[in-house]
């Protein structure tokens, strides 16, 4: 079955500067970004994801390999490619004596949105990041925070079926990043494609679908975030928390007996079981005998977090 992309990356190499002592930004990345997927580029400060991003946008030319964005080429087609991708590049500027509304009216000009749609447009991405109320305030009156909204919703105007953002949440306070976090997840349910970088870790877990960690300009690891959890699962084990009353004794000597469970801790009403495989179908019965059901208050699986994914690829996988 061939997987639906939108963005295919094969082999891409880049080399800032000229002869041999350039900076090798991206050593031979590919990538495959599904359709419809909120995909997370995680890589730290100079890992190359700015300079992927701008290959992709056709703002920079690859020193080599290839690349497709909605099934046109970076080098030869990238006109097509800006028609069609709202990106928020990495520092985006603005007119700061103008309003807000009225860069965004400009902007949509420049997207060729029909003359009497653009104000409308402009105002209900606005809306979306949170800056309706500052419409007509001058940019050079807006915080970082507020520019960098007003940069997400520059990206929006054109209602893109894919949009690329570089690092969407720096400088944006944290109801802010969240409201962006919830704004992604309903353009991803609309069936939108969504690529966006980050240095948080956690960010990625909280909205992506899928992720890549990249760093020093090359790709340590890509999938769905289900196929990250589970390949560290299968390394590291996988694991479990029950919540507890007093008088679990028999309970966790039932548990212990379970094969394959490696280690059990409890501390005071906590108690987290690692496995080596999955036990989820011999927990859920032995929680729910009635001997022990007054005891447990929940049991749930405990995800890998980003940071163990990332140090399991870091030290190689
Ligand atoms: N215009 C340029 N000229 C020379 N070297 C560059 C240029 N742009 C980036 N680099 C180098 O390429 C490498 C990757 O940089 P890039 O900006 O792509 O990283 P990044 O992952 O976006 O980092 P950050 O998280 O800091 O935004 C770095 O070593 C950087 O110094
Ligand atoms: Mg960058």
């Amino acid at each position: 079955m061939k997987m639906d992309l939108a963005i295919e990356v094969e082999n891409l190499v880049k080399i800032y500067g000229k002869g041999g002592s350039g900076i090798k930004a991206l050593d031979g990345i590919s990538m495959k970004i599904p359709k419809a997927s909120t995909y997370g580029l995680f890589g730290p400060n100079g890992s190359g994801k700015t300079t992927l991003i701008s290959i992709l946008v056709g703002l920079i030319l690859p020193t080599s390999g290839n690349a497709k964005v909605l099934g046109f080429d970076v080098v030869k087609e990238s006109v097509e490619i800006r028609r069609r991708v709202g990106l928020l590049p990495e520092g985006f500027g603005f007119y700061d004596h103008m309003t807000a509304l009225e860069n965004l009216v400009f902007l949509a000009t420049l997207d060729k949105i029909p003359s009497d749609q653009r104000k409308k447009r402009a105002l209900e991405t606005l809306e979306m990041v949170g800056l309706k109320d500052r419409a007509n305030d001058k940019v050079s009156t807006f915080s970082r925070g507020m520019r960098q909204r007003l940069g997400i919703a520059q990206a929006l105007l054109k209602d893109p079926e894919l949009l690329i953002f570089d690092e969407p949440t720096v400088g944006i306070d944290p109801e802010g990043a969240a409201e962006f976090r919830n704004l992604v997840k309903s353009m991803n349910k609309e069936g939108k494609t969504i690529l966006m970088s980050t240095h948080l870790l956690y960010e990625v877990g909280m909205v992506c679908t899928h992720a890549a960690v990249i760093r020093g300009g090359k790709l340590l690891v890509q999938g769905s975030v289900e196929e990250l959890y589970q390949s560290v699962r299968e390394a590291k084990g996988y694991r479990y928390e029950l919540r507890v009353k007093s008088g679990i004794d028999m309970l966790l000597q039932e548990i212990r007996s379970i094969s394959d469970v490696i280690e059990i801790k409890q501390n005071e009403n906590h108690v987290t079981v690692l496995s080596r495989r999955e036990i989820w179908g011999e927990l859920l019965p032995l929680v729910s005998k009635p001997q022990f059901k007054d005891a447990v208050e929940s049991l749930k699986p405990i995800e890998p977090s980003w940071d163990e994914i990332y140090r399991f690829y870091q030290e190689g996988g």
